[in-house]
């Protein structure tokens, strides 16, 4: 199978994660913090070195500031319901995934809040735009880093420049670019950043990060009360982070894959991985730009693109008939329709099919795309 399905969830995993998983699985598996026996102890330790790991790779004020989420879509509920008051106004834009859109838009219809949503231009967002819907009631600017459908990387040092200027909190999905593009919370003011530890920083699925800043104290409501495994007397969640935001048995085991995960990115670097995909991606880029019919969605700038590329299908293709066939006869894994993000689709008028999305990874060939090239030229010619 050649997987071109990296921005859903990254396939393979660098061959440390599989150790560590493998290692830790036989070894450790205990529950976190819950008993004073060794292998209590050394579960423990591996939730504590990811957190320190977290905060080193991105900068972070302190590593109990990193709380472990079951994935980015929790992380991003968490903090949204977390943190939002009744009449609070948002901004969001029209590239945000399900995961922000969805709990912003039911609080909105519930009428907890009012919620502005920003058009993205050729998949970019401007920062005057954001600037200009912030109010005085604005409690929260929430934005994606990286389009999951367009791959467009945002400027969000200038968004976050502009929110940190008002009362608002900064919540960033990093779903896209955790590990790809690199993120430095010293030096870009992000209240609230959110990410998958599935995808580009390559832990297993069950695994995520939030990240909470200083400008959050005193403001979080828990919303997964339980045990922490410390303080079992104190008859409501403890006040102190982590274990204000984390109830419940972690998934220490993801967590220690996750940890490998980190560690074989920071070897290598964001930027050389991010390189290497949208390299990979100008291939497709040149394909569809000498070609009568295929056409890239949204501005293509290798400069500011992670490894994520939509094709609007020509016609009398849709996504789902293409997807299917590069599945089932050329042995091709790749996404096709809204990749949980219609608002997107409806701008670039590819709403209700979507688009054929694919995403190579680091241990995607050349070879891999010329063969998807070469599969989409035989579809194209057989069919039109
Ligand atoms: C931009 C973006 N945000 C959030 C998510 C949700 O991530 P998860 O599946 O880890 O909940 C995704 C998943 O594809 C995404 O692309």
């Amino acid at each position: 199978m050649i997987y071109l399905d990296n921005a859903a969830t990254s396939f393979p995993k660098p061959e440390p994660v599989y150790q560590a998983l493998d290692r830790f699985a036989r070894t450790s598996l205990a529950n976190p913090g819950r008993a004073g026996h060794r292998m209590a102890v050394a579960a423990e330790r591996t939730l504590d070195a990811a957190r320190h790991a977290l905060n080193q790779f991105f900068h972070g004020e302190a590593p109990e500031r990193w709380i472990f989420t079951l994935n980015c879509t929790d992380g991003l509920n968490l903090a949204i319901k977390g943190i939002i008051q009744a009449g609070d106004h948002v901004v969001t834009t029209d590239l945000e995934h399900n995961s922000i859109s969805r709990p912003l838009q039911a609080l909105e219809k519930a009428g907890v809040i009012s919620l502005t949503r920003v058009a993205s231009v050729d998949g970019y967002v401007d920062p005057g735009a954001i600037r200009a819907a912030i109010t005085s009631k604005t409690s929260l600017v929430a934005l994606t880093h990286a389009s999951n459908v367009l791959g467009t990387v945002q400027p969000i040092e200038a968004i976050a420049s502009i929110v940190r200027e008002t009362a608002a909190l900064f919540l960033v999905d990093a779903a896209q670019s955790a590990g790809v593009v690199p993120i430095d919370l010293r030096a870009t003011p992000i209240d609230l950043l959110a990410f998958p530890g599935h995808k580009a920083l390559y832990g297993p699925t069950g695994t995520g990060a939030l990240y909470v800043g200083p400008r959050t104290d005193g403001k979080f409501r828990p919303w997964r009360e339980g045990g922490t495994g410390g303080d079992s007397s104190s008859a409501t969640q403890p006040i102190q982070l982590p274990y204000l935001l984390e109830g419940g048995t972690p998934n220490v085991l993801g967590v220690a894959g996750l940890a490998a995960g980190i560690a074989w990115v920071a070897e290598r670097g964001p930027e050389s991985l991010r390189r290497h995909e949208v390299e990979l991606l100008q291939q497709v880029v040149d394909w569809a730009e000498d070609s009568d019919c295929w056409r890239v969605a949204g501005r293509w700038d290798p400069e500011t693109h992670v490894g994520a590329l939509s094709l609007l299908a020509p016609e009398p293709l849709t996504p789902q008939d293409l997807g299917g066939i590069l599945d089932a006869s050329f042995e091709i894994a790749i996404r096709p329709g809204l990749h949980c993000a219609p608002y997107i689709h409806r701008a670039l008028g590819s709403f209700p099919d979507g688009t054929l999305r694919l995403s190579p990874g680091p241990f995607t060939t050349p070879d891999d795309i010329k063969a998807f090239i070469t599969a989409l030229t035989e579809i194209t010619a057989e069919t039109r």
